[in-house]
């Protein structure tokens, strides 16, 4: 009943109303609340970012040291939640293992979770983000047979991750700045994306008046796969897999011959038709890290080269495929010691604050209904039932 599109991955249907992020994907600008995604990366802490996301305006600094305190109070998680890892075979994939802590976290604080209140969804959004690190950082720690390393609230919000992942109670943990920069730069270029597979689910799942745990676990779900948050894990294999600049023709050739599935892994983009500006900060990133750490990286020569060919061939300019945000951070994730299973958690990490932002919208927006796609049917047209032994 009732006429409407049809639009196969929403690609010409605007879901909702959204003050948080714009993108203009013809010119390459990402803009959140108005402020462009360089300066932000270049000058703001990750907390300023969650902040501006969550509330609109970049705080003063009584107003951020304010919010940082909230968010430390939360970071610790709940003693239980530590047999819940123990549950996971230690080579579970740690985005398994998000889906399912975040998920059960719904468990510890459902009740107290009266979504109507404004102030009790902010509560539980400052939880989310300031237990993600900690949940992120236990995955890796398990599967790794490290003991689970608490948080430590003197210290900034990735300082504080970078201790829980690579610290060991036996030694001191020295956070290294350029690193430590490098980390809070990844992490405010992935925090927000506007109406992306992974937020639209979240979305999705709160409209129906769900529980924000359970909204973002199925967030993680989202972005678990390759052709979104899993990009990046599947490009710096690629980037291994081709191993020296010699052969990029025959995989840029695979990629463009219609008949293999192949894709370049971090380029093209649904929202880009241009440079991605998460790839240029990227980029530069990357480059300071391995100097900083003194390694030389093939696969960042591959990559800086594999980027200048498909630039220059007229199968990518054609069809307006750039790097995307996914192509260089894998190269800066696995310098700084990350195995790539966690690459996509710490995409997770980052974009629970872009997550919790926009699911705090969609609930306060008052033309705001539970999300129900329509279809197009073309089963069978209405048969009759045939008892089985005369089938
Ligand atoms: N390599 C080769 N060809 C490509 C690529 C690529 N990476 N991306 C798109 N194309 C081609 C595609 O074959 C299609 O050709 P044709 O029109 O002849 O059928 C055309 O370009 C348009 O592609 P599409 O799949 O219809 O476009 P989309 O908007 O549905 O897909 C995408 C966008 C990001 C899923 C896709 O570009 C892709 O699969 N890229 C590789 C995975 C990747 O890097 N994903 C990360 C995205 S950014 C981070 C995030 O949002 O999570």
């Amino acid at each position: 009943t009732g006429s409407f599109t049809y639009d196969p991955g929403f690609t010409s249907t605007a879901s909702c109303e959204s003050q948080i992020t714009y993108i203009d994907g013809d010119k390459g600008i990402l803009l959140h609340r108005g402020y462009p995604i360089d300066q932000l990366a270049e000058q703001s802490s990750f907390m300023e970012v969650a902040y501006l996301l969550l509330y609109g305006e970049l705080p003063d600094r009584a107003t951020l040291d304010n919010f940082s305190y909230t968010i430390t109070r939360h970071t610790m998680l709940h003693e239980q939640l530590a047999q819940f890892y123990r549950g996971f075979r230690r080579d579970a994939h740690p985005m398994a293992i998000m889906c399912g802590v975040v998920g059960a976290l719904s468990a510890f604080y459902h009740d107290s979770t009266d979504i109507t209140d404004p102030k009790q969804r902010m509560i539980a959004s400052h939880r989310l983000i300031a237990k993600m690190p900690t949940i992120a950082a236990m995955a890796y720690k398990y599967s790794v047979g490290q003991p689970f390393i608490y948080p430590q609230n003197d210290l900034s919000y990735t300082g504080n991750f970078l201790r829980m992942t690579f610290g060991v109670p036996a030694e001191p943990y020295e956070i290294n700045p350029v690193i430590e920069r490098a980390m809070r730069r990844i992490f405010i270029l992935h925090a927000d994306h506007e109406q992306n597979a992974s937020t639209s689910t979240v979305r999705l799942a709160g409209s129906s008046g769900a529980n924000p745990f359970a909204c973002i676990a199925a967030g993680i779900a989202c972005l678990w796969g390759p052709a979104h948050g899993g990009a990046n894990e599947a490009a710096l294999n690629m980037l291994r897999e081709i191993g020296r600049p010699e052969r990029i023709p025959e995989f840029i050739a695979r990629a463009k011959d219609k008949d293999d599935p192949f894709r370049l892994m971090g380029f093209g983009h649904r929202v880009y038709k241009n440079y991605d500006p998460r790839a240029k900060v990227m980029q530069q990133t990357a480059e300071e890290v391995l100097k900083e750490l003194g390694i030389s990286d093939p696969v960042l020569d591959t990559a800086r080269e594999l980027e200048q060919i498909a630039l220059n061939d007229e199968y990518f300019i054609e069809k307006k495929l750039y790097p995307n945000v996914d192509f260089y951070s894998g190269v800066i994730l696995s310098a700084i010691g990350f195995p790539t299973s966690m690459f996509t958690a710490l995409f997770a990490l980052a974009r629970t604050v872009g997550w919790v932002a926009q699911w705090n919208e969609m609930i306060s927006d008052p033309a705001q209904k539970i999300g129900r796609p329509r279809q197009l049917y073309t089963g069978p047209t209405q048969r009759d039932y045939v008892p089985v032994d005369k089938r």
